[in-house]
């Protein structure tokens, strides 16, 4: 895309988004969020699992300043995405409560941390794998179509966007700590198999009537503060080896999707990618107002995430504004803040 046609799509993003404040719709029917712990927002509270965040100091600047599950301090990026779209409630997490009657109407919540592309990397921590996603939306198809009937339904999952963020937890919590995985396969073997998984679901997705999918790349998974802490060998430096598979994970993505876009009439589906703008806050963090990208705000900033981080974690930053990482895994609001304007320049064509 060039400068002008960038810039010409953001000037029209805005004008969408000023009309749909002016008119109180948002700029799409629905927004379905599917992946692993970067969009959870609380799937895993009611789990037999360890992975959760429903405690604190999680959701300490969050607008209820409460925990929900969400693994950060404040909104997911996400969160930012529903907002810019023009909708006044936040995609409720499927397993919740909140997730009843009308509610449904304007999309739903399916991710669950420490899930990925990878099944089995679900099932080692008692997620919920892609797959059991996919079943809950098949599910959640069915309560709409109840509650709209067909036609209005059909209209929902056509023009609602869904969103996809896995991968992470296939690598860090999977197959870096794995030695029968790491051992059978080389992370670019590894990666095809994640391909598969990845084109089927959205191939599933298609089937059931949606047109408009969304997926996000890999971060710089070297750069996560716990997996230098892991995986550096001492060094406080991101880990290359870590970073040159996320690449060439991308890599995969971004063809994989390219030829179901070409297979499949009707799909619009895009690439965000997340590598490079989270990679410019991490090298570069004091240009965009934050003056910490190596230490997470939460404990000692080297590891911690879920249990590890918890209300009695010494050293917990008071304020996590300038840090672009909140716990060992995963990005403080301030950086998901400047994600999600980064997202919504790439996804323009999801929304027109
Ligand atoms: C995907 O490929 C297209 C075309 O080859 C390229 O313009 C785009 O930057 C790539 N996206 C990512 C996320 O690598
Ligand atoms: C955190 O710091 C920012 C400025 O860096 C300030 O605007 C904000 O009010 C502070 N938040 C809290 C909770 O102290």
């Amino acid at each position: 895309m060039g400068i002008s046609s960038c810039v010409l799509g953001s000037l029209l993003l805005l004008v969408a988004m000023v009309f749909s404040v002016v008119s109180g719709d948002p700029l799409v029917p629905a927004l379905c969020i599917f992946g692993d712990s970067v969009v959870d927002v609380g799937n895993n509270n009611n789990l037999y699992t360890l992975v959760k965040a429903n405690f604190p100091p999680y959701g300490r600047d969050f607008v209820t300043h409460k925990p929900t599950g969400r693994f950060c301090n404040g909104k997911l990026a996400t969160d930012f995405t529903a907002e810019y779209l023009g909708f006044t409630s936040y995609p409720p997490a499927y397993l919740s409560q909140d997730a009843e009657g009308e509610n449904l109407l304007t999309g739903a919540n399916f991710a669950s941390a420490a899930s990925g592309y990878y099944d089995r990397t679900a099932q080692l921590y008692r997620a919920i794998s892609l797959t059991q996603q996919l079943a809950y939306y098949k599910e959640y198809q069915s309560k709409v179509i109840r509650i709209v009937g067909q036609d209005k339904a059909n209209a929902i999952f056509s023009g609602g966007i869904h969103l996809l963020s896995a991968g992470s937890s296939d690598f860090i919590q999977n197959y870096y700590i794995n030695p029968v995985l790491n051992r059978a396969y080389s992370p670019d073997r590894f990666s095809n198999i994640l391909m598969k998984s990845y084109s089927t679901f959205v191939q599933n997705l298609y089937g059931l009537g949606v047109r408009k999918i969304g997926v996000t790349t890999l971060p710089p998974t070297g750069c996560l503060p716990a997996a230098i802490t892991l995986f550096g060998s001492g060094s406080n430096q991101c880990v290359p080896r870590l970073n040159s598979d996320a690449v060439s994970f991308n890599d995969k993505l971004n063809s994989t999707s390219q030829n179901l876009q070409s297979n499949l009439p009707g799909l619009k589906l895009v690439v965000f990618d997340i590598y490079q703008p989270l990679l410019d806050l991490i090298t570069k963090p004091t240009d965009n107002g934050f003056f910490e990208s190596r230490k997470a705000c939460c404990g000692t900033g080297t590891i911690e995430t879920s249990m590890l981080c918890n209300g009695r974690s010494v050293g917990t930053c008071s304020n996590a504004t300038q840090y672009v990482f909140w716990d060992g895994f995963h990005p403080s609001e301030a950086a998901n803040q400047i994600l999600a304007q980064d997202l919504l320049e790439q996804g323009f064509s999801l929304i027109s």
